[in-house]
């Protein structure tokens, strides 16, 4: 989160994370070089490691939407969900937190600096972080509430139901734009990285 360009880089045309569908020609001239089906047969310890976080980043992602389903339909209890998912969200978003600093702070400027061409990409991906931590902000604030209200009433009282309602729409937001933010870093960087060596 360097740099002064922050703010205006939430609303580069067609490059924000709602409405991304993937990059535009001009950004993808690596990736046309360089396609995802090559990748894991080019050797880059720091490209695998970069992707095996991605990855765990999803498998967590698909467990806390699959355990916010099963509480969504029935299978199984409030109090049973938030103790299982508190810890386990901490975590994550104490791992999100971490990975996005190093992409902010080293691996953003250095493949700026390399590859010059794809700087808005780069400013896309700068404001994808911001608008994703924003979104972790609102999921502290909903699961707490939820939290709060669980264990202040009747598990199965409207304002536990509602607090959940808000977490459950809040988190499912995040995990979709996480999802997108991913596969698009991963197919601006890993090209870089495997035309750099
Ligand atoms: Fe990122
Ligand atoms: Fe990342």
């Amino acid at each position: 989160m360097t740099g002064n360009a922050l703010p205006e880089t939430r609303d580069i045309p067609g490059l924000d994370i709602d409405s991304r569908t993937g990059w535009p020609d001009e950004l993808k001239v690596l990736l046309e070089k360089y396609p995802r089906d090559s990748w894991r047969s080019r050797p880059s310890p720091v490209a695998q490691f970069w992707l095996d976080k991605h990855d765990w980043f999803r498998h967590q992602s698909s467990a806390l939407k699959s355990a916010g389903d099963d509480y969504r339909e029935g299978r199984s209890d409030p109090m049973t969900f938030v103790t299982w998912l508190a810890p386990r969200l901490q975590d994550f978003i104490a791992h999100l937190h971490g990975h996005h600093q190093v992409e902010d702070y080293h691996y953003f400027p250095a493949f700026r600096a390399a590859e010059q061409r794809l700087a808005p990409g780069f400013d896309a991906l700068a404001a994808d972080h911001e608008l994703l931590h924003d979104g972790i902000s609102e999921i502290v604030a909903t699961v707490n509430a939820f939290i709060e209200a669980a264990r202040a009433g009747n598990p199965a009282n409207d304002a536990t139901r509602h607090a959940a309602d808000r977490y459950l729409a809040s988190s499912e937001t995040m995990f979709r734009r996480l999802l997108r933010h991913l596969g698009d870093e991963e197919d601006l960087i890993i090209p870089v990285m495997l035309d750099r060596g």
